[in-house]
């Protein structure tokens, strides 16, 4: 009995897709078996990616939790890193990661910067990541047909003890994080119209990927699966020069402070993504995608910041930002004539924000414990029962 299950977490939307072979009906009272998790995303997600490939992130991200920086934008968990662990797994290893990696219970293709489509950007430039959600996916292709080599080796050696089992892909979650920078590059690069035009465009190669690239396909889930499907755009609020830049502009804030064309621009995407999930259910009958709504869980987080134990939403824990000076968290710089450093704030538990994109441990923890039950979620399951096509 096996069980393919993908997992997509998008900030602002998530779907599941579930699926079931032949007429066997799963009873939904038992949780699924998830072996292993294998997510697709960027920043939001990535567990050291982008610091194996590029540059470290530095202190004093991970000062929470791991008290020491391990590759994540963050003062400690991911969201990736709490269902994980809500699911009884260890942290996810980053594929790209040649320093003690362990993938016997997944793998991570994320890395920030990573977008739905290839730029024609640079790291080097604007930070935009040369492993787009196309490329992460060919990763996990190679890494599954690789893993499947060496088991057929009857490798007694010391890969096994480091690969997950190769039955186990089609029983795995697989979670999907991603798009929030094809909106950031948009917004950068060209206009709002423009963007919203490109929109479908975008959600389809989100969902090519997925299919083309057979994660989902009929054929690697011949028997049963469930996917997940979750993408992810936080509220565009917290973009402190943004704030500056356009504080006289009246209407361009909603009343959280969040800026709205860019929320509406994300709105419209999970829209569209929402409804490309549910053609997906249709072209993928043996798989079990979720759809989950991050955006919505966010806001209502942003939006009941005080009452939800949090100091006003609007402040940012790590980084300088007085006036137009803005020093990214952990770095340093010269302000005035006087050096200053740029570190975090006494007690990230109480800010939503860590370095003015991405979450606190604290605020990733409110937003997991908000969705594992299901009620940001299309259909509405709880994560640990993702597996059921509904
Ligand atoms: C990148 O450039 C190519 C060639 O000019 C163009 O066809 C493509 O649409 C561009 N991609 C993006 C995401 O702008
Ligand atoms: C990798 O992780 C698995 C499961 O946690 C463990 O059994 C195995 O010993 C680990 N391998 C190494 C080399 O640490
Ligand atoms: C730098 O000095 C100017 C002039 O005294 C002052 O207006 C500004 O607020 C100072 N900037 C910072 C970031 O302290
Ligand atoms: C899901 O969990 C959240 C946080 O614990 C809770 O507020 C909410 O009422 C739960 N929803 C359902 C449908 O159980």
């Amino acid at each position: 009995m096996k069980i393919t299950t993908g997992l997509f977490l998008s900030s602002i939307l998530a779907s599941w897709v579930l699926s079931i072979v032949g007429e066997e009906q799963v009873t939904e009272k038992f949780p699924c078996y998830f072996p292993a998790i294998y997510n697709f995303g960027d920043s939001n997600s990535d567990t050291g990616g982008i610091s194996a490939a590029f540059y470290p992130v530095i202190s004093p991200c991970g000062e929470t939790f791991f008290h020491r920086p391990v590759g994540r934008g963050c003062d400690g968990r991911l969201m990736i890193d709490l269902v994980a662990n809500h699911l009884g797994l260890p942290f996810l290893s980053p594929y790209l990661d040649s320093v003690g990696a362990n993938f016997s219970h997944g793998a991570n293709f994320a890395t920030g910067g990573s977008t739905i489509r290839r730029q024609n950007e640079s790291v080097f430039l604007n930070g935009v990541s040369p492993f787009p959600l196309d490329i992460q996916v060919l990763q996990y292709t190679q890494f599954k047909k690789r893993t499947s080599w060496h088991y057929k080796q009857d490798n007694k050696g010391s890969e096994r003890t480091v690969l997950p089992r190769p039955e186990d892909f089609s029983k795995a979650l697989y979670t999907f994080d991603i798009g929030q920078n094809d909106l950031a590059v948009g917004f950068r690069t060209m206009s709002n119209k423009r963007l919203k035009a490109e929109i479908p465009d975008i959600i389809n190669q989100f969902a090519k990927a997925v299919r083309v690239r057979r994660i989902f396909s009929s054929r690697s889930v011949q028997t049963r699966g469930k996917v997940i499907l979750d993408t992810q755009h936080r509220p565009h609020w917290l973009l402190a020069s943004d704030h500056t830049r356009s504080s006289k502009k009246p209407g361009k804030f909603d009343h959280h402070g969040c800026v709205k064309a860019q929320n509406d621009m994300a709105k419209q995407f999970n829209r569209l993504l929402k409804h490309k999930v549910n053609k997906l259910r249709e072209k993928l009958p043996l798989a079990a995608l979720t759809y989950v709504d991050l955006y919505t869980a966010k806001y209502k987080l942003i939006g009941n910041a005080n009452k939800q134990g949090f100091l006003d939403k609007g402040k940012i824990c790590c980084g300088y930002h007085e006036g137009k000076v803005h020093v990214w968290c952990g770095n340093k710089a010269k302000v005035n004539g006087t050096k200053i450093y740029a570190g975090s704030c006494e007690d990230p538990s109480l800010y939503i924000s860590w370095d003015g994109v991405h979450y606190t441990e604290a605020a990733n923890h409110w937003v997991v414990k908000h969705i594992i039950n299901g009620s940001f979620s299309d259909p509405q399951v709880p994560i640990t029962h993702a597996c059921y096509r509904h």
